[in-house]
């Protein structure tokens, strides 16, 4: 199977070395083998991670089309270029190979729709989750049950971060630095700590489970750049963990979803992942609990995904599974619970103005909307800030009984202007 690679960067790289270090391997596990005929990269000049063969480094999008191409392997990222690559390499009938969550999540439908067009295939699995083998697990080796819940630790950055400064002591802009170099962060590493990134996982996997075609702005997204190292420590002093969790769980026929920073509770497998492991817990109907965990970012892991694509399709394996995907997808669509519906417990971090009846006004404003306390933080502070924004405050943290998102919201309008607290408090949803 001859392949043109499109995109040589973190992961076109380690896919290059896959195949080139592990091709007797490769050749034994395809019978014909898997060669790149073309690398085509913007830069030439630039160095690379991987000693490739004569000749085959190239600029020209025109390669694509190269009659010997079977299998396009997009790796550029981005919606634009990604997205004219692909289509021009299912339009010339070829195969594309793609780890592109953002573009899938985007454009998934058109791209999907003119693979079946041209009788072609997409493959997907280094989209979600990096190495871990989620996108077969959900579409094949789980095709016996209903699934009712997905829960998930799919931004390895995030994770990376988190861990970094809570077990290491970074501070969060070293942290971020850190995740860049290690190859773990998209291009824009706002994507990760915005949780875009994982939102957009999570739409794939949702479609795949429930046949729901979800976008990130049908539920609630929340990234990790508002956390400060003391909620992290607040968190593991109340018994949980923090950690940036994907959920689409089936509530009362309705598919509830959010991406958020969560406090995990610490003896729950999900609070055990640290650095850039992703963990997957999917529950069926027939199978229960399951999962999935393993590095969920980085040049070898996504391209150990990539490179079982490329496998799957020279052996024809791609070919039968993912056309019968188009079927689910005419599945009833189940909708989207309304965000104020959802219910759970929330973490609340705010600044408080050290005076008389700050206490008093936050509390009636949660009373009045039906918000109970479960327990309360508040020390006094060793050393009283006496000027600039935060004077005469001094943090407080409210734990939550049971609410909705809808009565949060409710409150957070009347706390913003209540006057007794800083702007911008914290609020994350609690999973026991
Ligand atoms: P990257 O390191 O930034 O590499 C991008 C590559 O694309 C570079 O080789 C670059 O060429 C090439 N490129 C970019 N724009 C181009 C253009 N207009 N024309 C031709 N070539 C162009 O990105 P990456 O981290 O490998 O990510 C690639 C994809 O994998 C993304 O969709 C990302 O979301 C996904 N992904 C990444 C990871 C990870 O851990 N990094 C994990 C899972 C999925 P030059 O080298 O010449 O600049
Ligand atoms: N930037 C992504 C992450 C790469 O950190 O999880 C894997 O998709």
């Amino acid at each position: 199977m001859k392949v043109a690679m499109v995109g040589l960067g973190t992961v076109g790289s380690g896919v290059a070395r896959i195949l080139l270090e592990q091709a007797a391997r490769i050749q034994q596990r395809t019978g014909g083998g898997v060669e790149i005929v073309h690398a085509i990269v913007r830069d030439p000049s630039k160095p690379r991670a991987v000693d490739l063969p004569e000749g085959i480094l190239e600029t020209s999008f025109d390669l694509i089309e190269d009659p010997e191409v079977d299998v396009v392997c997009e790796l550029i990222g981005g919606t634009t270029t990604a997205a004219d690559v692909v289509r021009q390499a299912l339009q010339a009938g070829k195969h594309v190979v793609t780890a592109n969550k953002a573009l899938l999540c985007e454009q998934g439908e058109e791209l999907f729709q003119l693979a079946n067009d041209n009788g072609k295939t997409i493959c997907f699995e280094a989209a979600v989750a990096g190495g871990v083998p989620i996108i077969e697990a959900v579409s094949q080796s789980l095709a016996a049950n209903q699934i009712t819940s997905i829960e998930a630790i799919i931004n390895g950055t995030s994770n990376f971060i988190l861990t970094e400064m809570l077990d290491r002591n970074v501070r969060y802009e070293d942290a971020v630095a850190k995740a860049q170099e290690k190859g773990y962060a998209e291009a824009d590493p706002s994507m990760d700590v915005n949780g875009t990134d994982a939102a957009q996982k999570l739409t794939i996997l949702a479609q795949l489970a429930f046949g729901t075609k979800a976008s990130p702005k049908d539920f609630p997204v929340q990234g990790i750049t508002q956390l400060a190292l003391s909620d992290l420590k607040y968190a593991a002093t109340l018994g949980f963990r923090v950690k940036h969790l994907a959920t689409a769980r089936l509530n009362n026929g309705k598919l509830e979803m959010h991406t958020q920073p969560t406090l995990i509770r610490d003896n729950l497998p999900m609070a055990d992942v640290y650095d850039a492991y992703n963990m997957i817990q999917i529950e069926g109907d027939a199978v229960g609990k399951t999962w999935f965990s393993g590095m969920g970012a980085g040049q070898m892991a996504t391209a150990s995904a990539v490179v079982s694509d490329l496998i799957d399709l020279a052996v024809g394996r791609a070919q039968l599974t993912f056309p019968l995907l188009d079927l689910w997808h005419k599945e009833p669509n189940i909708p989207i619970l309304p965000a104020e519906e959802i219910s759970r417990r929330y973490y609340l971090r705010f600044q408080a103005t050290d005076k008389p009846g700050t206490m008093a006004a936050l509390t009636r404003i949660l009373g009045d909307n039906g918000i109970s306390i479960a327990s309360c933080i508040q020390h006094e502070s060793e050393v009283k800030t006496v000027s600039g924004p935060e004077a005469n405050t001094i943090p407080l943290v409210i734990m939550t009984h049971v609410t909705t998102e809808g009565q949060m919201r409710a409150a957070d309008e009347q706390l913003s202007s209540c006057g007794s607290i800083l702007p911008g408090y914290l609020r994350l949803p609690i999973r026991e």
